[in-house]
């Protein structure tokens, strides 16, 4: 495994209480292999990537326990600051939802990319500007030897996060996570960056931790996906066996939500109720309040991440009964 969480714990310490956000999460993704990671707004998928790539907000945030193997080492045991500058700077790269705050606006997005260049290779100035328009060029970006001058906010929506995608990509790094990076574009928009990061994801043959609302975009472009509510993955499948039958209810209430083309007009089916508060998570299974197949135990036990087949696994007690539908 390239990048293997184990048992991820963080809590948020704030003046209100303490915020449970991550609760045990484990998943992992190989080289040349794409994540989907997947769950409504809160459930923690941003709070494990933070922690991942060491920028978690710490205070108020604590990581409580875990481990984060890259290439075989726990990141989260590296001692000197420098080791982890390496790891994390070259190695791992981010992508994020909104380029216009991760791009600096008063400095050229060619001085922008080529900085990478200058400080991790070392490179003159003049060699990094050649990277620079290469890399553009390589994220399709027209005119790039006029377009290296110009500064992050003379970029369409779509251009700036092919120049995010350019600045993850500039290092060759093993993994990269990608964190709702369509989110904030128009649709046509979307479809496009989407697949030119899946493009270059299997060229370089990178991992990709992909992190997503939506299911509509995940289908073509991931192997596996994991599903987390409330801090927990309650279901780890590869993308086909989750698309022919979830083995959870949550993952089917996600399911049922996307819009297909198929049923225009149609009452879009949406999971009843809200996620949970994180600082008062229900006992026994968090998602018992909104699932239709709850029952007396869902109340009181806590699932394990029950072994569905060898690659899948689901937190329900039921999830045998949701598999048949
Ligand atoms: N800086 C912070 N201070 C306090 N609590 C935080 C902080 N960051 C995150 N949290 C808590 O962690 C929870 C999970 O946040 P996270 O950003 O991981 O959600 P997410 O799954 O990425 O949601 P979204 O889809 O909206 O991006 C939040 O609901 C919040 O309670
Ligand atoms: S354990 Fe119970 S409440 Fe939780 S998802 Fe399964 S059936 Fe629903
Ligand atoms: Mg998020």
């Amino acid at each position: 495994m390239l990048l293997e969480v184990r048992d991820l714990h963080v809590e948020f310490h704030t003046r209100d209480g303490v915020a449970r956000a991550v609760n045990g999460v484990s998943y992992g993704v190989d080289a040349g292999e794409t994540l989907a990671v997947l769950g409504e707004s809160g459930s923690g998928k941003s709070v494990t990537a933070q922690a991942i790539m060491g920028i978690l907000d710490m205070p108020p945030g604590r990581i409580t326990g875990g481990e984060v193997l890259f290439q075989g080492r726990d990141l989260l045991k590296l001692k000197e600051e420098e080791e982890r500058r390496r790891v994390r700077g070259a190695e791992m790269a981010m992508i994020f939802q909104d380029a216009l705050s991760s791009l600096n606006p008063v400095i050229s997005v060619g001085d922008q990319l080529g900085e990478m260049f200058v400080v991790h290779r070392g490179m003159s100035r003049k060699d990094a500007r050649t990277k620079a328009v290469e890399l553009m060029d390589r994220v399709r970006i027209p005119a790039a030897r006029e377009r290296v001058k110009q500064y992050p906010h003379q970029f369409s929506g779509g251009m700036r996060q092919r120049i995010m995608i350019a600045m993850a990509l500039a290092l060759e790094p093993a993994l990269i996570i990608a964190d709702e990076p369509t989110t904030a574009l128009d649709v046509t928009v979307q479809a496009q960056v989407m697949d030119l990061l899946a493009e270059l994801q299997r060229e370089y043959h990178m991992g990709l931790i992909l992190i997503t609302h939506d299911l509509g975009v995940v289908a073509d472009v991931a192997d596996r996906i994991a599903v987390m509510y409330a801090g927990r993955i309650v279901e780890s499948a590869p993308v086909h066996d989750i698309y022919k039958a979830p083995a959870h209810p949550y993952t089917r209430g996600l399911l049922d939500s996307i819009p297909r083309l198929d049923q225009k007009g149609q009452q879009l089916y949406a999971i009843k109720g809200l996620p949970p508060n994180l600082m008062h998570i229900p006992p026994g299974c968090a998602f018992h309040p909104r699932c239709p197949l709850a029952r007396d135990v869902c109340r009181t036990d806590e699932p394990p991440l029950y072994e569905v087949s060898g690659a899948r696994g689901s937190a329900c007690h039921f999830w045998r009964e949701c598999l048949d539908g």
